[in-house]
């Protein structure tokens, strides 16, 4: 890292007494978080002092490495959850033109994300907010960083999956449990600055559409079963009791592809507002779908 780095200024030493330890005040502030600090104790894979708990950034190849596995650009706006020095933020409005926010609870950090914004010359796109994440409305962004514990990651899940289809998740390190990513990578991270292995694994979820239920056609019936990105279809004739097609495919953020692969799919069905078209069917040529969701409970399509 050179020395004119807006990075160059983080802050890997924390004044021990400064001002209330890390841990002290992420107890404070969230009580149902009170594993936090063990935890990130852990994640350092260190034992510091026992009133400080160290602040453990993303190494700028991650960083970089996450924005790309997003494929984060001039039209989207990015949220970092727990944004310390502000390096993902202000990454992002660097190198990729994205506008963006970083959360954080610890003010020294907000403050200090600031004036690396500034120094950097994107202060007008890169904001920071002295905020506890989990009062975050996330609607607005299109791109979502994380670099968290595992137990904040599940209670935030339920939230990011309710999310607009299409919102790009990317988190350092940590999963979402059994929401399995769309994409993962490893990286060899010689300078990262906990762990032994000095590797970093980043992960890519893509919020997928909400197909679950029924969509009704004029002469067939579509089901969908749905666990995050699996998807399971049945589709049925009028009158025949048996059904037409079944087959497992993946959510995408408009519609639904066959198999897990997109570059196998037989079948790719997309999602335009509540119309579902069903426009290529491997081996099954005479059917094909169009349909829009059934909203009352209790009915069937016919
Ligand atoms: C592991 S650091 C990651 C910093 C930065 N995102 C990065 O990747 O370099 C986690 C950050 O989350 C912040 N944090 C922890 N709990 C938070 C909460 N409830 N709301 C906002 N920030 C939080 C911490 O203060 C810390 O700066």
């Amino acid at each position: 890292m050179s020395a004119s780095s807006p990075f160059a200024l983080s802050l890997p030493n924390r004044p021990a007494r400064a001002h209330p330890p890390f841990a002290l005040s992420l107890l404070k502030r969230r009580r149902r978080h009170s594993g936090l600090s063990l935890l990130l104790l852990a994640m350092a894979g260190a034992a510091p002092a026992q009133d400080e708990v160290p602040f453990i950034t993303t190494p700028d190849t991650v960083t970089l490495a996450m924005l790309q596995l997003a494929g984060v650009g001039p039209a989207d706006t990015l949220v970092d959850l727990g944004s310390g020095d502000g390096r993902i933020v202000i990454t992002a409005a660097r190198r990729f033109g994205a506008r963006g926010l970083g959360v954080e609870i610890v003010p020294e950090l907000v403050a200090k994300s600031r004036t690396n914004a500034r120094a950097a010359g994107v202060a007008n796109r890169a904001d920071f907010r002295e905020q506890d994440l989990f009062t975050l409305d996330l609607a607005p962004y299109s791109v979502i960083t994380m670099y968290l514990l595992p137990q904040v990651n599940l209670q935030l899940r339920p939230r990011l999956l309710a999310l607009k289809p299409g919102t790009r998740i990317v988190s350092h390190d940590r999963d979402l449990g059994d929401w399995q990513p769309d994409r993962s990578l490893t990286l060899d991270v010689p300078d990262k600055p906990i762990g032994r292995d000095k590797k970093s694994t980043l992960h890519l979820w893509v919020v997928p559409a909400r197909l679950a239920g029924w969509w009704c056609g004029a002469d067939v019936a579509l089901h969908v079963a749905q666990h995050y990105q699996q998807v399971s279809v049945t589709m049925q004739r009028r009158g025949q009791a048996a059904p037409a097609y079944v087959f497992d495919g993946r959510a995408r953020a408009d519609g639904l592809h066959e198999g897990e692969q997109a570059a196998a799919a037989g079948v790719v069905a997309s999602l335009d507002g509540e119309a579902l078209r069903m426009t290529r069917v491997r081996g099954v040529a005479a059917i094909g779908f169009e349909g829009t969701r059934l909203r009352a409970s209790g009915v069937a399509c016919f």
